[in-house]
């Protein structure tokens, strides 16, 4: 199975693809948060964020042809765009297109209500004629640009009865594949998978299907795939942020050869990624606040795989000597 790193707006940026790329591996294509209109044009910021991917790469575009990943990192990005309506979509493919990327995917499930309200994400999971009308222009791009496209979704806004309406459609579009993180847009990210829904997704879906939700383990990585085995792959959001070894880990048990890591192990990996964001963080932000909002969330998922104490003083740091010596205190444990 393809191990796929879901896209988390705020945590999993460009430095943090590429640094999780360099140190832990393990992931064979990592989904970039999505690009969205802002004053009706792609967001300069998001749009920003993608080309870091492309500063990996040296020779970027390979005979016109830009590769999806990065060559020597192995950082394969595949960018994501969120839209309401047909022309938002080709807005931002065009922009997408004229990076170079071959591959796009497509938001239909973010539940966050300034998204679902303006109709995108989630909210559009009930729109047929809307999605119909992106289907076709997936269609149309796929044979005129050798691109592909595949698409994010979740079972619906408020019932699953939206994602089986949307099915024959989906079903008739020429996607890559479709990730399903089964549970409805009003569920946010808590209350529980609908798996029944899940199950008849996974037998009436024509597409190579890939699982999103709660996974945090090899071992319920390994349950899916004899469970499931048409499933094409996982894609892996909090739970990589918690562990971000998972990935590396579920790759090397099918190895035969490697056991898991240890924990110092582990440690020390999370610190040398941690040096890379916080470097990167210094040179990028000014001022103790900004730099340490950002780089906070480096650590917010991982209080499972580091030392209680030294997280709580991570949390608690005000100023950057704080922080320095919050950090230090992990190497002590
Ligand atoms: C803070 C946060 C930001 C997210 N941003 C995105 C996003 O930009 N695009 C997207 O498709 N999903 C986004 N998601 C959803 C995740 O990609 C994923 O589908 C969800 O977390 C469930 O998977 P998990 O249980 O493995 O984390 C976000 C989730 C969270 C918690």
């Amino acid at each position: 199975m393809q191990v796929l790193f879901a896209p988390l707006q705020g945590y999993t940026t460009g430095i943090y693809r590429k640094a999780h790329a360099e140190i832990f591996g393990g992931v064979d294509a990592y989904y970039a948060p999505f690009l969205r209109m802002e004053n009706g044009r792609p967001r300069e910021k998001d749009l920003r964020d993608i080309g870091d991917d492309h500063d990996l790469i040296t020779g970027a575009r390979i005979t016109g042809a830009m590769v999806n990943g990065a060559k020597r990192t192995g950082a394969k990005t595949i960018p994501q765009i969120i839209a309401n309506s047909v022309n938002e979509f080709r807005a931002l493919a065009d922009a997408i297109m004229q990076k170079g990327f071959t591959e796009i995917d497509f938001n239909m499930g973010c539940p966050f209500p300034m998204q679902v309200s303006r109709h995108r994400g989630a909210g559009l999971l009930s729109d047929t004629q809307t999605v119909k009308s992106i289907m076709d222009e997936i269609a149309q791009l796929t044979v005129k640009n050798s691109i592909k496209f595949s698409v994010k979704m979740r079972l619906g806004q408020n019932s699953p009865d939206e994602a089986f309406a949307l099915l024959p459609i989906l079903n008739a579009t020429p996607l890559a594949h479709i990730t399903l993180h089964p549970r409805l847009g009003k569920q946010q990210y808590k209350g529980a998978i609908d798996f029944t829904s899940f199950v008849r997704f996974y037998e009436e879906c024509r597409h190579p299907l890939v699982y999103n939700g709660d996974i945090t383990s090899v071992s319920q990585m390994r349950k899916m795939e004899s469970g499931y085995p048409k499933l094409a792959g996982i894609m892996i959001g909090r739970g990589m942020l918690a562990r971000p070894s998972l990935a590396a880990e579920y790759k090397a048990a099918s190895d035969t050869s490697a056991a898991s890591i240890s924990e110092r192990d582990l440690l020390n990996k999370i610190l040398e990624m941690h040096g890379k964001l916080y470097e990167h963080a210094r040179s990028t932000y000014q001022g103790d606040n900004q730099i340490l909002s950002h780089i906070k969330s480096f650590w917010e998922y991982l209080e499972p795989s580091i030392p209680k104490k030294a997280f709580k003083k991570i949390k608690k740091a005000g100023n950057q000597s704080e922080y320095d010596a919050a950090v230090l205190s992990l190497n002590m444990e």
